[in-house]
């Protein structure tokens, strides 16, 4: 008889953004002129800069012609995107050990994140900063290495605290208590960031520990403060115990398009149960290429143009102004006296605001009250309860009046 994955019976019935994006649903049904502002998952609103539509354009008539059709891409991606990822976002910004050798294509940061559990032992213990971007939770209780649920908490996942006390910055546990840490810098959902020198300490614990870092810097575009690493490879040393996951989906509008990399280093080596050395490059390649057939050579072309010039360019204005509205949402909610982080290096505006309610009362009094979505930041992690989260990603007009509406609330 055939036996599904009990884990499943295990995960919470719906994934947080389909749960908000089903409420949403629901009212909009019952409140069908309601003028809604959405500000809940982080979806980018600016269309496509013109020279990515251009370059996809041209990839659509390669298609076309028998001389320069494509079938199955590389596993890895085609070099000439992972040459300029190399270029562009490592070796120009003086990482010159990461090569396009370590960087890996694929169709999106979050498949990555929840596919890169295949490299992991069975018995191994996961820590996740609470509140975290469920995918990394979920993931592993699928993959049934987070133990049981017990209020609110799975009993073998660490979990990293990160409250208004300690600055929404996690604590690095004692040394042997996890073999995997995930991070994720400018932080989703806080929006809060690491400098040089607290991001080295992780390095240390994981060098240290034999520990192996999943560092997630999908954000890492709207990073403006000095002494915020970009990268974790901007940290010596982490190039033997870090895995980047990237996307080009928050920085260049491909939410829709699907593309993001990972930076799998050669040097990253562990040891197998039976001692023999383990390359987690090797590894990866290894998975990609038995589960995974590249991603479309249309977007991968796509994705190359956002480094020409003109790319570079229109990211950088789509990002300023994300940032200008992130900055707007902040500035409103630190005006009511909320208690607020991000909205500084990140898209994302956190904050709690007085008394006692629920983070899940207070979306609902926001939908119905002043027609805002938000993100509940108890989706998030027990330490999210009473916590919403906003994103700069709607026009500048949306989050005007939005803001408008937040100070008559
Ligand atoms: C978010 O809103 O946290 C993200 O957009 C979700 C995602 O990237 O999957």
């Amino acid at each position: 008889m055939f036996r599904p994955n009990d884990n499943f019976n295990l995960l919470p019935e719906s994934y947080l953004f389909s749960e908000v994006a089903k409420r949403i649903r629901e009212f909009r049904a019952d409140h069908p002129d309601a003028d809604i502002i959405r500000m809940d998952i982080g979806d980018v609103s600016l269309p496509l800069p013109e020279c990515i539509i251009k370059a996809m354009h041209k990839a659509v008539d390669d298609q076309a012609s028998q001389a320069t059709f494509h079938g199955y891409g590389p596993e890895q991606g085609y070099s000439f995107l992972r040459d300029s990822i190399a270029e562009w976002d490592y070796n120009k910004r003086g990482i010159a050990h990461i090569t396009a050798d370590d960087i890996f294509i694929s169709d999106g940061a979050k498949s990555d994140i929840g596919n890169i559990g295949d490299l992991f032992g069975k018995n191994i213990r996961v820590a996740v900063t609470d509140p975290v971007y469920p995918v990394y939770v979920d993931s592993n209780v699928i993959d049934g290495r987070a133990g049981i649920l017990s209020d609110g908490r799975w009993s073998n996942i660490l979990y990293l605290e990160c409250t208004a006390e300690n600055g929404f910055r996690p604590l690095l546990p004692a040394d042997g208590i996890c073999e995997v840490i995930y991070l994720c810098f400018p932080n989703n959902p806080t929006g809060t960031t690491s400098t040089k020198d607290e991001l080295r300490k992780w390095v240390e614990y994981a060098l240290r520990n034999e520990a192996l870092i999943i560092y997630d810097s999908a954000y890492e575009a709207y990073i403006t403060s000095d002494n915020v690493p970009r990268s974790i490879f901007e940290i010596e040393g982490a190039e033997h115990c870090a895995i980047e996951v990237r996307s080009f989906s928050k920085t260049a509008g491909f939410t829709g398009m699907r593309c993001g990399y990972t930076v799998v280093p050669r040097t990253l080596k562990y040891r197998f149960s039976d001692g023999k050395t383990a390359s987690l490059h090797d590894m990866w390649n290894r998975r990609q290429c038995t589960k995974f057939n590249g991603a479309s050579y249309i977007v991968q072309r796509g994705a190359a143009a956002l480094y020409t010039p003109e790319g570079r360019e229109a990211i950088a204005h789509n990002v300023g102004l994300y940032m200008k509205n992130a900055h707007t949402l902040r500035e409103a909610l630190l005006a009511k006296g909320y208690i607020v982080a991000g909205g500084v290096d990140s898209p994302y505006v956190w904050f709690k605001t007085p008394g006692c309610k629920t983070s899940w009362q207070l979306f609902e009094q926001l939908l119905h009250d002043a027609h805002i979505t938000s993100t509940p930041g108890a989706g998030f992690g027990k330490a999210g309860e009473g916590y919403l989260r906003f994103t700069g990603f709607n026009s500048e007009e949306n989050t005007i009046e939005a803001v408008k509406r937040i100070t008559n609330c």
